[in-house]
């Protein structure tokens, strides 16, 4: 029977990692559905229509490479506003939260619109300070030409983007638990989810 654990939240607020180590430690099957916006939008850079690279996307894109630069980030939020864009992508995110073994998903809007029914919802976030530093410390270590500032100023205006759009927001679900991760370590951020987890399911 499936079961599914949306986890929303802003860039860099550790919902990655506890959705990664939430999924091992249940068995569950993950998909960071950010990695489809940003399949799309290295789709884009590359020249297509965001609707027809939105329609066309393919499980291997999610595999590529080049989908954690900075630029993919932004040029992800932006493709991600166009309604349609977002249409196309529906299907995918509901086929793959109903796997039998049971799903993760992390995104922006999982318990909102992709999976209203979620039994399980978490809201991760951290201050945008918090956040900044830690995507500086991962973007860093593959170009060192990055500075704090710059990233500080990408989360927030991606930030604004996601949570100022029409179509699918980045907001809590009424009946998200929320973690705020500003002064956690990521093993308690990790155990804190897998509690929530267990409170539903059992362990
Ligand atoms: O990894 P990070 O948290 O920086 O971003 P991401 O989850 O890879 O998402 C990249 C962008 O895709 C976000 O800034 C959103 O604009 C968009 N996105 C979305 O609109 N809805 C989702 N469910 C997931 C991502």
């Amino acid at each position: 029977m499936s079961f599914t654990v949306a986890i929303d939240g802003p860039a860099a607020a550790g919902k990655g990692t506890i959705s990664k180590a939430v999924a091992a430690h249940f068995g569950f099957a993950h998909l960071d559905t950010g990695l489809i916006y940003r399949a799309t939008a290295a789709r884009v850079i590359a020249g297509e229509d965001p609707v027809a690279a939105a329609q066309e996307l393919r499980p291997e894109d999610l595999a590529r490479e080049d989908l954690r630069t900075a630029d993919v980030a932004q040029a992800a939020s932006k493709v991600a506003v166009i309604p349609e864009v977002r249409a196309a992508l529906v299907a995918f995110q509901r086929r793959f939260a109903a796997r039998e073994e049971g799903a993760v998903l992390d995104g922006r809007d999982i318990g909102t619109v992709i999976c209203p029914e979620a039994e399980v919802k978490l809201f991760v976030t951290a201050s945008a300070e918090v956040r900044a530093e830690r995507r500086y410390l991962e973007l860093v270590a593959k170009d060192a030409s990055v500075t704090r500032d710059q990233v500080l100023a990408d989360v927030k205006a991606r930030d604004a983007r996601d949570t100022g759009r029409d179509t699918a927001p980045m907001v809590a679900a009424k009946d998200a638990v929320l973690i705020d991760t500003s002064e956690m370590q990521i093993a308690e951020a990790v155990t804190a989810a897998i509690a929530e987890v267990e409170k539903v399911r059992g362990s």
